[in-house]
């Protein structure tokens, strides 16, 4: 028989999750949670390396992304849900690990390379930022997770995280910590609806999981298509047409998507009438999910208390672990 697998995986929570987040990796979670151990982190301390001075906005994005995880269907009896910055053996691995890395690894990781670049913190970043692969790395391995589904933005995390793997028990001569593979999805990356490679809260560019379906009918309507697609009757482009990409993600009616493509190549087929479909095929995609929604939110007590929960069994999986890592580090006074 095939060994369970087990996972480890999260999310920043410094605002709602968006259909970037579902198509990048909550896709995955909801269907796994069936097979695999699964734990599912809310990453607030990760979230305060870039946003220490805004606390506030990060604890009431804690809510948020609970909230989100539990509508589209991520299941708590299945899942086991935790909050990062309770189990503070996470913080105390971090430590140890920080031994393994150079600065200078650091400041290559892809990852972390673009978000100072974006940021423009280059010269100035700080070592809580610089370093959050390493608590990454912490993350993962405190629970002995052997597989991470994530987007493919975050696979420089994760062969991170095996190289500190390899070199811990290279050096202290054990095996206890697990390599993990990344599990990334076949579409790993969802445009922003304007048709930027990546869907981002900052990039303003977004439909969130919480938008209501006015909004998303909005968003749709002002969605990138073919700037060269004038008038209905001219030839239009498939390729780079977002519309038609989001199509190829949610409409289970392929050969509806395949006749749409195959006129809109043809001339004869607006604009309009394009988004017209993928409204209704987000909408009913995201009817169960507020109507969860709606359900949850009469309960946010009970919600955190489940948060709680999952965090308190995760602590004994973690307070374990570091017993097997300070032994191995003559640390067992
Ligand atoms: N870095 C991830 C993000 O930006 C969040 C995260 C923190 C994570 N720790 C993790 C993801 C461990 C997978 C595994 O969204």
């Amino acid at each position: 028989m095939k060994e369970r697998a087990i996972i480890l995986t999260g999310d920043r929570p410094t605002g709602p999750l968006h259909l970037g987040h579902y198509v990048g990796s909550l896709a995955n979670r909801v269907r796994l949670q069936h097979e695999a151990l699964q734990y599912i982190m809310i990453a607030d301390i990760q979230a305060l390396t870039d946003n220490y001075d805004r606390p506030q906005k990060v604890r009431e994005s804690v809510i948020h992304v609970l909230l989100d995880y539990l509508s589209v269907g991520i299941n708590p009896e299945k899942s086991i849900i935790f909050i990062q910055s309770m189990i503070p053996e996470i913080a105390e691995l971090t430590i140890f690990y920080l031994n393994f890395v150079t600065v200078n690894r650091l400041r290559r990781n892809p990852t972390v390379k673009s978000e100072m670049f974006q940021k423009g913190i280059e010269d100035h970043v700080t070592a809580g930022f610089l370093m959050y692969p390493v608590s990454q790395a912490a993350d993962i391995t405190i629970v002995k997770a052997n597989l991470v589904p994530v987007g493919g933005d975050q696979l420089p995390m994760i062969e991170q995280t095996n190289e500190i793997v390899r070199a811990f028990n290279r050096t202290y001569q054990t095996d206890i910590l697990v390599e993990a593979k990344p599990l990334v999805p076949k579409t790993e990356r969802l445009p922003g609806i304007d048709g930027k490679e990546k869907m981002g809260k900052s990039l303003g560019n977004a439909i969130y999981l919480s938008d209501a379906a006015d909004v998303v009918a909005e968003k749709v309507m002002k969605m990138y298509t073919d700037p060269l697609h004038v008038r209905v009757s001219d030839p239009g482009r498939v390729e780079g047409n977002t519309v038609f990409t989001y199509l190829d993600v949610f409409d289970t009616d392929h050969q509806n998507v395949a006749e749409l493509k195959e006129q809109y190549q043809r001339g004869g087929l607006g604009d309009v009438v394009l988004k017209r479909r993928l409204i209704e095929v987000l909408n009913a995609f995201l009817d169960p999910i507020r109507a969860r929604r709606k359900e949850y939110e009469a309960h946010t007590d009970e919600v955190l208390a489940m948060a709680l929960e999952g965090t308190q069994c995760t602590r004994a999986v973690a307070q374990q672990t570091m017993q097997e890592v300070k032994r191995a580090m003559y640390l067992n006074y």
